[in-house]
């Protein structure tokens, strides 16, 4: 089992397959990518699939693929087949997705052993989601959340980031949303995660705004009070209607201290912490031949390091040099 010197045990790795992403998110990476990190960087499939072994036999159980944007790594499905092989010991595979190419490739992730998928949808507004995301995909993306509920992926997230002034009039329409298509609809707080460095606080909507805007109209009732790792407040309608509203809020209700997750970023560094400020080389590692029993302890040295908690609400906090692009959700 992985533990680190706080005594959380990490169950939890999100993997990010590429930096690249064909979306411009104004709480991303609004002025698209730095210049690509050298191709040679990124961890080849079998480099990913061989580590991936690697983490499930020290205990992990949960491996999510994000990005940038997953699905713009070529043959991803292939790559979510050479993992999902890990299943038993893998409990669940899932991807990330801002849904734009996703239609075309459901039900192909489906067969590939994909059992979960998340689905970035900023706004229900033509115009908001441009702005927010600067593609005119919000056609693409209901098709997307519509071919991931066909293909059979369950539950469906959708996933919301919060920006005060952007899309926080729109709460009641998402909660609908949820309703009416039976999703599991999260809205998340904006963290200082932005290549653009336009985070600020005044830009954060409190979770507890959120709850109580949709609260009002849709009574809401939580369904997990003992959340364990989760980051997400998961609240069902009280008056028994399908879908699900989640509430995450690591700026305004920080849950580190439960935290079961690591990543590891596209170019095969390992990070502790969505706002660590160091890496650790796991591609030098790798590449450098040694036996897989040394990848491994390298890992569960790594694993000691872990922050116990984010710094966004100190004084001195630093942002993170690399942005969620680089570091997937
Ligand atoms: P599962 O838990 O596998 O279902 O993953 P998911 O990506 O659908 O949901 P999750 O709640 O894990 O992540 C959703 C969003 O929450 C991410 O896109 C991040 O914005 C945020 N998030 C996820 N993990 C962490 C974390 O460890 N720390 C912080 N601060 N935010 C996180
Ligand atoms: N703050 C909060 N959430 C973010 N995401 C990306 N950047 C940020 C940020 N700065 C989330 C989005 C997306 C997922 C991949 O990560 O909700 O769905
Ligand atoms: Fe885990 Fe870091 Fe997120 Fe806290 S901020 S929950 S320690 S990844």
């Amino acid at each position: 089992m992985l533990r680190d010197a706080y005594n959380r045990t990490i169950r939890d790795l999100r993997i990010s397959v590429t930096d690249r992403c064909n979306f411009r998110c104004f709480y991303c990476l609004p002025n698209g990518e730095p210049p690509m990190a050298r191709k040679d960087t990124i961890l080849t499939f079998e480099e990913t699939a061989y580590v991936a072994d690697i983490f499930v036999s020290l205990g992990i159980e949960k491996i999510r693929l994000t990005g940038g944007e997953p699905l713009l790594r070529k043959d991803i499905a292939t790559l979510a087949a050479e993992i999902a092989v890990l299943k038993p010991r893998l409990k669940d595979l899932a991807l990330t997705t801002n849904g734009f190419i996703f239609p075309g490739l459901a039900d192909e992730l489906h067969s590939a052993g994909v059992d979960r998928v998340t689905i970035s949808l900023d706004s229900l507004d033509r115009d908001k989601f441009i702005k927010m995301t600067g593609v005119d995909g919000l056609e693409k993306v209901f098709a997307a959340i519509e071919s991931a509920k066909r293909a059979g992926f369950d539950p469906v997230k959708v996933n919301a980031a919060v920006i005060r002034g952007h899309n926080d009039d729109e709460f009641v329409e998402f909660a609908r949303f949820a309703r009416e298509f039976g999703v599991s609809m999260r809205f998340i707080e904006f963290m200082p995660l932005d290549s653009g460095h336009e985070w600020n606080r005044d830009l954060v909507v409190p979770g507890r705004e959120i709850f109580e805007t949709i609260n009002a109209v849709y009574p809401l009732k939580l369904r997990n009070p003992d959340r364990g790792s989760e980051t997400a407040w998961k609240y069902v309608f009280a008056d028994g209607s399908p879908g699900e509203i989640g509430i995450i809020a690591p700026v305004t209700e920080m849950f580190c201290g439960a935290c079961s997750r690591i990543r590891l970023t596209a170019d095969g560094q390992i990070r502790t912490c969505l706002f660590s400020t160091t890496e650790h080389d796991l591609r030098g590692v790798l590449r450098s031949g040694v036996p897989r029993a040394e990848i491994a302890r390298f890992i569960e040295s790594v694993v000691l390091n872990k922050e116990p908690r984010h710094r966004i609400n100190d004084a001195d906090f630093v942002q993170p040099s690399r942005t969620m692009s680089f570091i997937g959700g």
